[in-house]
């Protein structure tokens, strides 16, 4: 990567950060220089606990991953992710956007390798697909991004990481619903292709009277994806694709969220009909705006229980 492409994603974020705070250059530049550094690396694992389950079911733990962003030699991120296999996950869920670089996917696999042998579903995100061009980083700051000329975007090998994942017996949730069997339960999934393209095409639950659980997962929380699965029955549902915001005021919050949905609920456990939605704030950038501020990359253990 060159590095020019990180100092001009850095200085249109230190005109951002200046803008929406008010702030001098001086100050601006140091924020810039904590998230380009600092804030970008420092991983966390979140925990939440739901009471979801039928009577007399032992706990179940899902491990939520998201956003990744891989490029090659990331290895911060990497060790990360590998040292949550000792979690050890009844399910690990990725809900997509795994790549940020063409050559990226050996590095990617490599870094979830320890994470292949639990139990795991996936969707895919616009990020599995296309990767990211140079220009105007931030835009997704102040346009909606989801139709601007993805054609001219370099294609990622989609195909080859989903062989890839379907090998470690991953279960693919592609526009497709499937039932699995993990910690003697019976979860009844339901997952959406990338709402942000507009690929979404909701499949339902399989036989939703007689699951444990009905997990809905999908990338990016549009207001149309998550009311179609609670319609449908969700009891949980999982996404990623708002990165929390990235880029945040001092106290998380969020001044965007890529998607309709608003700002201010865009990471961490909302609502949505009454089901429950869990929103990783991710746990990667874009190659090309490689910042977070007030807003770490993140990892969520979800543990459900009776
Ligand atoms: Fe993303």
């Amino acid at each position: 990567m060159k590095h020019h492409e990180h100092d001009d994603a850095a200085a249109r974020l230190l005109r951002a950060a200046a803008a929406v705070t008010g702030t001098g250059a001086a100050a601006a530049a140091g924020l810039g220089a904590w998230g380009v550094v600092v804030e970008r690396r420092r991983y966390r694992l979140r925990t939440e606990r739901l009471r979801l389950l039928p009577p007399g079911s032992r706990p179940l733990r899902i491990l939520h991953i998201s956003d990744l962003h891989v490029w090659p030699g990331q290895r911060k991120v990497q060790e990360f992710v590998r040292s949550l296999a000792e979690l050890e996950p009844d399910l690990v869920v990725d809900t997509g956007d795994n790549l940020s670089h063409p050559d990226a996917l050996p590095w990617l696999l490599e870094t979830l390798r320890p994470l292949f042998r639990f139990p795991g579903a996936y969707v895919p995100g616009s990020n599995c697909y296309f990767a990211p061009r140079p220009k105007n980083p931030f835009r997704y700051l102040w346009r909606d991004t989801s139709r601007e000329g993805r054609d001219e975007a370099p294609l990622l090998p989609t195909q080859d990481m989903h062989d890839a994942f379907d090998a470690a017996g991953w279960t693919p949730l592609i526009n497709r619903a499937a039932r699995v069997r993990v910690a003697g339960l019976e979860l009844a999934l339901s997952g959406v292709d990338d709402p942000h393209l507009g690929y979404d095409r909701h499949p339902g639950f399989l036989d939703p009277a007689s699951a444990d659980l009905r997990l809905g997962v999908a990338h990016a929380p549009y207001l149309r994806t998550l009311d179609r699965f609670a319609e449908d029955g969700a009891q949980l549902v999982l996404a990623g694709h708002t990165h929390g915001g990235q880029v945040c005021l001092p106290g998380g919050r969020a001044l965007v969220s890529n998607c309709d949905l608003e700002p201010e609920r865009c990471k961490g456990l909302i609502s949505q009909q009454g089901v429950p939605v869990n929103i990783s704030a991710g746990l990667g950038t874009s190659r090309f705006a490689p910042i977070r501020l007030f807003c770490p990359p993140e990892a969520v253990l979800l543990t459900l229980t009776d």
